[in-house]
C-alpha cells in the first residue's frame, strides 16, 4: 500500500494460524511488529512466533503481563488481539471450557487495564471475536441478538472484557469471525487428508450452514480495520455467501478432485466428539458480513468454489 503510514503494532496470539498470517503480511508492509506470547525465547510451544519479531511476555492463566516492557514501548499504534485457547482441538471437558473461556475473558480483561494503564495507551485495539455470539439462526448480521450456548455466553463476556479501554479514548473494533479456511490450519486443514482419499462426505444432514471466509480475507480485514479510522464496533468477518455443509462438501470434493460421497451421521459425530461436534460440526448458523460491505470493503474470495480452488491450488 503506497503511502501508508508505518505503525508500531502488538499482535497477542501471533503463533496462531490468524497470527502466523498477519505477521507476515504487516511486516511485508514495513511495519513494526511486537509478538505478546506465553512462551519465552528457547521454550517448545504449540505454534512459535516469527523469530525476527521482538517478543513481550505474558502469562494469563496467572493474571501476569511484563507491563514495563509494554511501558518501554513508548505508544502502540494499534494492537491486535488474537489469544485464545484453541476451540477445536478435542473434546470440550469442563477443564478444556474454563480454559477456553477464561484464555478470552480474564486474558483480554488483563490486557485491556494493562494497555490502559500505558502513558501512552493505544490508538486502535482490533480484537477476535467470533459468530459463535449468535448461536444457531438464518439470515443473521451484526444487529442479530446474542445466543444462549456456551460459546455465545463466552464471546459476550469476551468483547465486553475490553471495556476498561473505553474509558481512555482507544479506538475499538471486534471481528465476528467465521470458519476461518486455509491449508495450513484450522477446520479445513483437518479436513483434507478423508477428502483426498475420497472419503469425504456431508456432516449430519448436510443442511447446516457454515459460514466460512478465506484466512487471505481475515488479514485483508484486519488491515482494512487498522488503516480505516471510520471502522468502530463489530464486523462479521464472513464472506458474503455461507453455504450449507452439503454445498460445501461439494466444492472441496471437486476442488480435491475426488467423489465426496460419505456422509457421516451425526449420531457418530455426537459420540466422537460430544458437544464440540455439535456445536461446531452441527449447528447452524448463516451470517452476513452487513457491515463490512456497508465499510466498503470488497472480498477477494467471496464464493466457496473458487475459494477452494485458489487455497489448494498453491
Ligand atoms: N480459526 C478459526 O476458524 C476461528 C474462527 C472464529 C474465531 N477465531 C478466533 O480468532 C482468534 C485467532 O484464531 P487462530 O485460529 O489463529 O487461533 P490459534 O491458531 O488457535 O492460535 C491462538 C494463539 O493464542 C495463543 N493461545 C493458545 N492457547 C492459549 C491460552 N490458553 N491462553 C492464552 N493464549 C493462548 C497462542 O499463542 P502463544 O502460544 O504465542 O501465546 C496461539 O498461537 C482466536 O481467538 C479464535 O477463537 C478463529
Amino acid at each position: 500500500m503506497a503511502g501508508m503510514k508505518t505503525m508500531k503494532i502488538l499482535v497477542s496470539g501471533a503463533s496462531g494460524l490468524v497470527g502466523t498470517a498477519l505477521v507476515r503480511h504487516l511486516k511485508q508492509q514495513g511495519h513494526r511488529v511486537i509478538a505478546l506470547t506465553r512462551s519465552t525465547p528457547g521454550q517448545a510451544a504449540d505454534g512459535q512466533v516469527d523469530g525476527q519479531v521482538d517478543t513481550i511476555a505474558w502469562a494469563p492463566a496467572q493474571d501476569w503481563i511484563d507491563q514495563a516492557a509494554l511501558d518501554a514501548l513508548e505508544g502502540l499504534d494499534a494492537v491486535v488481539h488474537l489469544a485464545g485457547e484453541n476451540i477445536a482441538s478435542g473434546r470440550w471437558s469442563p477443564a478444556k471450557k474454563s480454559r477456553i473461556r477464561s484464555s478470552r475473558v480474564e486474558a483480554t480483561a488483563l490486557l485491556a487495564k494493562a494497555l490502559a494503564a500505558c502513558k501512552q495507551p493505544p490508538a486502535t485495539f482490533i480484537s477476535a471475536s467470533a459468530i459463535g455470539f449468535y448461536g444457531e439462526g438464518h439470515n443473521l448480521d451484526e444487529t442479530s441478538r446474542p445466543g444462549t450456548d456456551f460459546l455465545a455466553q463466552t464471546c459476550a463476556a469476551w468483547e465486553a472484557a475490553s471495556e476498561p479501554l473505553a474509558g481512555v479514548g482507544t479506538r475499538q473494533v471486534w471481528l465476528r469471525l467465521g470458519i476461518v479456511l486455509s491449508p495450513d490450519g484450522g477446520a479445513l486443514k483437518q479436513m483434507l487428508p478423508v477428502f483426498r482419499l475420497g472419503g469425504g462426505g456431508p456432516l449430519g444432514s448436510g443442511q447446516q450452514y457454515m459460514s466460512w471466509v478465506s484466512l487471505q480475507d481475515v488479514v485483508r480485514v484486519i488491515e482494512f480495520a487498522l488503516v480505516n479510522e471510520g471502522v468502530v464496533g463489530v464486523y462479521n468477518t464472513v464472506s458474503p455467501n455461507p453455504v450449507t455443509n452439503k454445498t460445501f462438501t461439494q466444492a472441496l470434493g471437486k476442488a480435491v478432485h475426488r467423489p465426496a460421497f460419505f456422509p457421516v451421521p451425526a449420531f457418530v459425530i455426537g459420540l466422537i466428539f460430544g458437544e464440540m461436534g455439535q456445536t461446531l460440526l452441527l449447528g447452524s448458523a448463516q451470517v452476513f458480513p452487513r457491515r463490512l460491505q456497508e465499510a466498503g470493503y470488497t472480498f477477494e474470495h467471496p464464493d466457496i468454489g473458487p475459494a477452494l480452488q485458489a487455497l489448494l491450488s498453491g
